[in-house]
């Protein structure tokens, strides 16, 4: 037996037993690739993994790349090894040179001469992609060949037990939830650390609405001197579903000044890349909504300024009702609602509509910080939709998490159409990727209350729709104890 085919045994043996170990998917992964490369005597290995939009590689457990490889910009599968996306083995031996590589110029660089990819399949279908890169030039044989496939099945083994200790997991709504074979390795993505408390609480939050992310998966060259890169600037998030860049600035308002300066001169140089900076404030928000975070034990001063009357707010729901009633002349819609912040415009926008609509209602469970998990239906609706025309009726849509994940409750329900009415739309910082088709007010990104709408049950009741008045410095002692 060959030196070569023995490392070979040796190395297998060593993944097989760590797969069939109590060590979590991830740490599984990154043993296999780093095991990989070691016995095919090759420089770097990485486990790429196509996003559940299959537009994007991403590269999910790595060893032996650098961190500038890695973050040079997303690999398209179509463009990067694409045989190996269609099932078949790659080897590519001059990367600097072929065309089947996306990234030419950073392979060399890199001090990449060769690259062989295989398939990584996962119940039939293909999920990504398993890389080693060597620095010396190599046309890998056929032993080689079918030592990475066999590598690529376990991979595939890995993913196929996490994707069932996932399904183990609380079944969403009585019913065993089909998260489907692709994006699955993005949950394998999880960084082990977040640089920031805050980051962390934020990706919490990102899965419980089942929101797409990667964190830090591109870092964008800002200054050069001498053709040598000298700023870089690494986005905390990214949102493949929206193609966003998320930067938070949580910390002190130095830092902030400066990262907004660096958020400037990336729009500058990369016009077409979408970046939404989320502030101290805006975060404070965003966890407020859910009763976390200093904002949420704010002492209130009661209501600010009146921004609609509820005059305005009638002739603004006559007016959408006027507009729904026409769109759907002769055609019975189905009104469902999220509780309990729209049941005054659920009201009110009915009994404006000319033509005949069913009502239901249906709830879903709350982010709670320390428990985690994912977001639920609490109350379904109990009409059937199955061929109706839905329309769900929102009180206010501000990211958009809630929104996005009722419509794909609701579109399992095969309804013959679903369209979306809210009163208000807050869309300075949204996070999902929502239609809406009939919007009353645009309003601006501030916690509003009244006409259903509550900070913590409070101001329900009242007839317009209002800011809410938030102490200017809540009092030291109580800011401590809410942390
Ligand atoms: P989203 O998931 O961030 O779009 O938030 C939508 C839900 O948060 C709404 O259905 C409301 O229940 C609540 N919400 C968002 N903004 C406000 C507000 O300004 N006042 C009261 N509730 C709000
Ligand atoms: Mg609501």
């Amino acid at each position: 037996m060959s030196r070569q085919v023995a490392g070979f045994s040796r190395a297998l043996a060593r993944m097989v037993r760590a797969i069939n170990s109590d060590i979590a998917s991830g740490e599984k992964l990154n043993l296999l690739v780093r095991l990989a490369p070691q016995a095919l005597a090759v420089r770097g290995c990485s486990l790429l993994l196509l996003d559940s939009q299959k537009k994007r590689l991403i590269h999910t457990a790595v060893h032996g790349l650098s961190e500038r490889y890695l973050r040079k910009g997303f690999i398209e599968p179509e463009r990067s090894l694409s045989e190996a996306v269609k099932g078949e083995v790659v080897t590519v031996p001059d990367a600097a040179s072929d065309p089947r590589v996306q990234f030419r110029e950073l392979a060399k660089q890199e001090h990449i001469v060769s690259i062989m990819g295989v398939p990584v399949t996962l119940r039939g279908s293909i999920v990504g992609s398993l890389r080693v890169y060597s620095r010396a030039y190599r046309e890998f044989t056929a032993s080689e060949q079918q030592f990475l496939s066999t590598v690529a099945d376990l991979v595939g083994i890995v993913l196929e037990s996490d994707h069932a200790a996932r399904a183990e997991e609380p079944p969403y709504n009585g019913k065993t939830q089909d998260i489907g074979t692709t994006g699955i390795g993005i949950s394998l993505l999880k960084p082990t650390s977040f640089a920031h408390p805050s980051e962390e609480e934020f990706a919490k939050l990102l899965d419980f609405y089942q929101i797409e992310w990667l964190y830090e998966p591109r870092s964008f060259p800002l200054q050069w001197e001498e053709g040598r890169v000298t700023e870089m600037f690494t986005p905390d998030f990214y949102l493949p579903d929206l193609d966003l860049y998320l930067e938070m600035t949580t910390m002190k308002p130095a830092l902030t000044k400066e990262k907004k300066q660096k958020i400037r001169r990336m729009r500058e140089l990369y016009p077409d890349i979408n970046v939404m900076l989320l502030a101290r404030r805006d975060y404070d928000r965003l966890l407020a909504k859910y009763g976390y975070g200093p904002l949420a034990g704010a002492k209130t001063h009661g209501v600010g300024k009146v921004l609609f009357s509820n005059l305005r707010i009638q002739r603004k729901v006559r007016q959408l009702a006027k507009q729904i009633s026409q769109d759907y002349e002769g055609r019975h819609p189905v009104l469902i609602g999220v509780l309990r912040g729209v049941f005054c415009f659920m009201a009110d926008l009915m009994r404006s509509l000319t033509v005949p609509a069913d009502v239901d209602f249906m709830s879903i469970s709350y982010y709670e910080a320390e428990k985690g998990g994912a977001v639920r239906v609490t109350k379904e609706p109990d009409i059937n939709m199955e061929g109706r025309h839905v329309i769900l009726v929102e009180d206010i849509v501000d990211t958009g998490m809630t929104l996005s994940f009722v419509l794909a409750y609701l579109r399992k329900h095969n309804p013959a159409s679903l369209a979306v009415c809210t009163l208000l739309d807050k869309n300075v910082h949204r996070l999902a990727d929502v239609r809406l088709d009939y919007v009353g007010f645009e309003v601006p990104d501030e916690f509003l209350v009244g006409y259903g709408l509550d900070y913590a049950e409070e101001y329900r009741n009242l007839p317009f729709i209002a800011l809410l008045q938030e102490a200017k410095d809540p009092n030291p002692e109580e800011k401590k104890n809410l942390g």
